[in-house]
């Protein structure tokens, strides 16, 4: 083809123009985030592309935008992404620029946290395993071996961003980026090197070039440019370190996670509502929920050693991708009233107000129109009337009112007028029962491990498990082989840094054991036979992800490092901790990929063996029918990890019970902590597992492949879809009720509906005493049958409520969808 200059010079200017229109310019002052030199209210939330399938990712982000997010925040997965050294990962969920792409089509921003140490209750805080093969390595200080890994890796990841012109400047979504991750948490003890590397991080940053601010969280002495941000519960009280600082919460924690055996955090939609208020109220710019979506950890890498494989975290879209109602719905009509008044709180004169008790009124004022008003009770108990500006308001304790014209409140933070959904989990028609699948087994090949045979290699001592296994599997076999002068019974005592033990003597399991109560350095002690001459000890230790915070959080072991490893017999104590020990490396069916359902494998049918630890399960399934989101029901089960066409969905563990104390109601009033707000006590800490819909073939059967390494049954287990069981909606006189089945069910029947003074919660509503008898039929009536209604809530439309001594009456309504 040949082309004339000008020609060349037309389609110059032509792709300058085009992207010169789309660059966005991002910067800040001390007062916001500038979007091309506009101050900006900015409402992130989190959401971790790894958790997730890139299936699930538009609809995760649809529904995102809907609920009235500007932008998404991602950590980069570095041990996802770099397994091995130099050898690079970015398929499937770990497509990360896909997921910035998709971001962008979303018409959402997109924050990085590069790290590349995230925590994130991800496996080893998300630094690869094999970094401790380098000589020297100390993570996260002023050391080159990490600088050099840190800077290989990062350059890497900015670089395919520019490539794919993912930055702002260049037209692409991502507006702020983040270097290291709380590293003023921890500082501390790495004293000067500490403070070298914090400056070595930022001017890192800085060459990193991409055109945007830079924060840091949790960082109080982060050197300039750097933007140091804070995370939480509340940050109103935040204060960053520079003037040119804006005020930013990186991380607003939504929820909580959750750990084995511990039972379901919440936090109420009421006190995060009221956190969030409080932080625009006190000058904050730019927030960002931990998590938005929280998903799952499917494979194995996620995960440190407390975390489930449900990283649900209560957010306001719950593992699987459904709406969590009311949490979405009350922020999204937060945010909707923030955003009214956005020009008054970036550019507008603050006024603050204290009345006492807790009671406080701040005014952003732009000009003689444009203001907007927060009204705040941060009392715990006592509600309030404040009288201001000549108007009454009645402010519940511990809440915000939103006044975006000084005026009129649009929202209070506890007066909660979105439905709750309660969310079901059902058996599919399509799905095969649990008494209909057939399942197979094979056991796991243990033979030569447990003989002492096809050990890695040798050493005279017991060795941590990450420095020898070096991640690549959760087990790590610990062989070696002792000579006894005559039969006896004798008792092995192993002292372990955990996570979990299986003690094998002569090829027989004599014991298994782990931490209870999450705590991980635990002895087993059991007592097994021993023949006269050579004896066969085999110890498998089983990590269920590596340690992910505290200062040199990497040298914390795993595993049965140092034992003492003993038998003891009568008086006799034998120490055979610095005996010749034999490594191997993971399971045979891990190996030879038994997961895969390869055809090569031989399974049994016939007689299916329970409570027989180390053994597979295999069964089919029919793909549920629909799109609600499917689940593996695993009651039954004990522990070990679950593929489904070959896709690991996850570790599974339903016999690790949460305690049974700490579930005892919740008041949304007052601070919150994780430990306030549970529910499970006492029930398996996970009993179902997310199993993506792009994980399954229609129309085909599906396998599960199950391991199983403490014993379990499968004849329970069972496939389920996810979707909203029961929803309900409450609405004042006056206001209008809406209800919605959300996901395309419909309304099959109104449980309850109740006009005047009705008490109670979803689920468990009760008469107040004044009702109106025309109620029930009429919202039947308007509802069963729709997938939503909306009723227009005043007297004449529901009758009078007949001996009422309530001057406001409400209206509750309760439906099954
Ligand atoms: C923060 C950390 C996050 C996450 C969170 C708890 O300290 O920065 O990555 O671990 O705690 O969920």
């Amino acid at each position: 083809m040949v082309c004339s200059k000008r020609s060349w010079l037309v389609a110059l200017v032509l792709v300058s123009l085009c992207c010169l229109a789309r660059s966005t310019d991002v910067s800040h002052d001390g007062r916001a985030i500038k979007i091309n030199g506009e101050r900006r209210i900015i409402i992130s939330g989190a959401i971790h592309y790894p958790r997730s399938t890139p299936e699930m990712w538009p609809d995760l982000l649809r529904k995102a935008k809907e609920g009235g997010l500007d932008a998404i925040e991602t950590y980069i997965f570095w041990n996802g992404h770099e397994p091995r050294r130099r050898e690079y990962y970015f398929e499937g969920n770990y497509d990360v620029i896909r997921f910035f792409k998709e971001i962008q089509n979303a018409g959402l921003y997109a924050i990085v946290r590069f790290g590349p140490y995230v925590c994130a209750e991800w496996d080893y805080g998300g630094v690869p395993a094999w970094l401790r093969k380098i000589p020297g390595m100390e993570f996260r200080t002023n050391n080159q071996q990490w600088k050099d890994e840190m800077a290989n890796f990062t350059t890497l990841i900015a670089d395919m961003l520019k490539q794919e012109r993912l930055f702002a400047p260049q037209g692409g979504p991502i507006i702020l980026a983040q270097i290291e991750n709380e590293y003023g948490n921890i500082m501390g003890p790495f004293g000067d090197a500490g403070k070298e590397y914090i400056q070595w991080c930022a001017n890192f940053a800085e060459s990193l070039n991409v055109g945007l601010p830079w924060i840091m969280c949790q960082q109080s002495d982060a050197p300039q440019p750097m933007i140091n941000t804070c995370n939480g519960y509340y940050c109103d009280n935040f204060t960053p370190n520079n003037p040119n600082s804006p005020k930013i919460w990186t991380e607003n924690w939504l929820g909580w996670f959750k750990a084995w055996g511990k039972p379901d955090p919440h936090r109420p939609a009421e006190d995060l509502a009221f956190a969030v208020a409080r932080f625009f109220q006190a000058n904050g710019t730019l927030q960002n929920y931990y998590m938005y979506h929280g998903g799952t950890n499917f494979a194995r890498t996620p995960g440190g050693p407390y975390i489930t494989t449900s990283y649900d975290y209560d957010a306001p879209l719950d593992e699987y991708g459904n709406i969590r109602q009311p949490k979405w719905g009350h922020l999204k009509e937060l945010h909707a009233a923030l955003k009214l008044m956005e020009k008054a709180l970036t550019y507008g004169d603050v006024n603050n107000t204290d009345f006492g008790n807790g009671v406080a009124a701040t005014k952003f004022s732009y000009n003689e129109t444009l203001s907007g008003c927060f009204l705040s009770n941060a009392n715990q108990s006592s509600d309030a009337t404040l009288e201001y500006q000549g108007a009454k308001y009645f402010l519940p304790a511990w809440s915000v009112s939103i006044l975006p014209d000084c005026k009129q409140e649009v929202y209070n933070t506890a007066k909660v007028t979105t439905q709750t959904s309660i969310m079901v989990k059902k058996p599919n028609k399509a799905v095969d029962e649990a008494s209909d699948l057939k399942w197979s087994w094979r056991p796991e090949i243990l033979g030569s491990s447990v003989s002492g045979l096809g050990g890695n290699f040798t050493e005279n001592k017991l060795s941590d498990q990450i420095t020898t296994a070096f991640d690549e599997s959760d087990y790590l076999w610990y062989m070696t082989s002792v000579d006894i002068s005559h039969q006896q019974q004798m008792t092995l005592r192993v002292n372990t840094t955990g996570h979990v033990l299986h003690a094998f003597v002569n090829g027989q399991l004599v014991g298994s054991q782990y931490g209870p109560n999450g705590n991980w350095v635990f002895v087993l002690e059991q007592t097994a036979n021993f023949k006269a001459g050579k004896n066969h000890i085999s110890l498998l230790s089983v990590t269920v992800g590596l340690k992910n915070y505290g200062a040199r959080y990497e040298l914390d072991p795993a595993g049965i490092v140092g034992g003492p490893v003993q038998l003891i017999g009568g008086n006799i104590t034998i120490d055979l901790s610095t005996n010749e020990w034999s490594y191997k490396i993971g399971l045979d069916g891990e190996k030879t990929k038994v997961y895969l359902d390869n055809p090569d494998r031989k399974w049994y049918s016939g007689m299916i063996p329970t409570q027989r630890p180390f053994t597979w399960y295999k069964t089919t399934f029919e793909t549920p029918l629909g799109l609600d989101p499917v689940v593996v029901d695993l009651v039954g089960m004990g522990k070990g990890a679950a593929w489904v066409n070959g896709n690991n969905i996850g570790r599974f563990w339903p016999n690790y019970t949460a305690s049974a104390d700490g579930c005892n109601g919740c008041d949304y009033r007052g601070a919150y902590k994780a430990e306030k707000c549970q529910t499970g006590c006492g029930e398996p800490s996970q009993r179902w597992y997310h199993v993506p819909r792009s994980f399954l073939k229609p129309g085909e059967p599906n396998a599960l492949v199950l391991f199983e390494e403490a014993g379990g049954d499968p004849v329970q287990v069972n496939f389920q879809t996810v979707t909203v069981g029961t929803a309900c909606s409450s609405a004042d006189q006056g206001k209008t009720l809406n209800l919605s089945c959300q996901g395309g069910l419909t309304i099959s029947n109104i449980d309850f509906a109740s006009f005047g003074d009705p008490k109670g919660t979803c689920g468990g509503y009760e008469r107040g005493g004044c009702e109106s008898d025309e109620v029930y039929s009429l919202i039947s009536e308007e509802c069963v049958g729709k997938e939503s209604c909306s009723i227009q809530i005043g007297e004449n439309l529901l009758g009078k409520c007949n001996g009422s001594n309530t001057s406001s009456k409400s209206l509750v309504v309760q439906a099954t969808c």
